[in-house]
């Protein structure tokens, strides 16, 4: 199993979600985040270093998924969160050990297919 956390535009939850849906990966937690990556072409562009110490607004989706949705979550999110330009976000991986279903005990894949 693997969990994808993906830092994403808010403006893209949606079409991301829809499609993670789509995808047959419809389990996912959204957190609200602020944070700031190397933001280089930013304060470039703007106004030097001062501007580099804002912190964006961004949404992580996180998601937890079997090694043969992996290359597909990873799609999804690509396709429906780019807009090709710097801030766009990024996708974080790691491997994950196991998971259980507090319903009914089931663990491993069982529990998050
Ligand atoms: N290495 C990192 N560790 C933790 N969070 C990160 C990291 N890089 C980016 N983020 C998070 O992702 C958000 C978006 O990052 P962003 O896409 O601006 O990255 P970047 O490295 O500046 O790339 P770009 O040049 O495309 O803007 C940041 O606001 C931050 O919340
Ligand atoms: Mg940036």
């Amino acid at each position: 199993m693997k969990k994808v956390e993906a830092i994403i535009r808010p403006s893209k939850l949606k079409a991301v979600q829809r499609g993670l849906k789509e995808a047959e990966i419809p389990c996912i937690t959204v957190i609200p985040v602020k944070g700031t990556g190397l933001q280089k072409s930013y304060s470039e562009r703007y106004r030097g270093t001062e501007q580099s110490m804002i912190l964006q607004s961004r949404v992580m989706i996180m998601c937890v998924i079997s090694d043969s949705n992996l290359e597909k979550c990873i799609n999804v999110i690509k396709e429906n969160a780019t807009e090709n330009q710097v801030g766009d976000g990024k996708i974080f991986i790691y491997h994950v050990e196991d998971a259980i279903r507090l319903s009914n005990g089931t663990t491993g894949v069982d529990a998050i297919i």
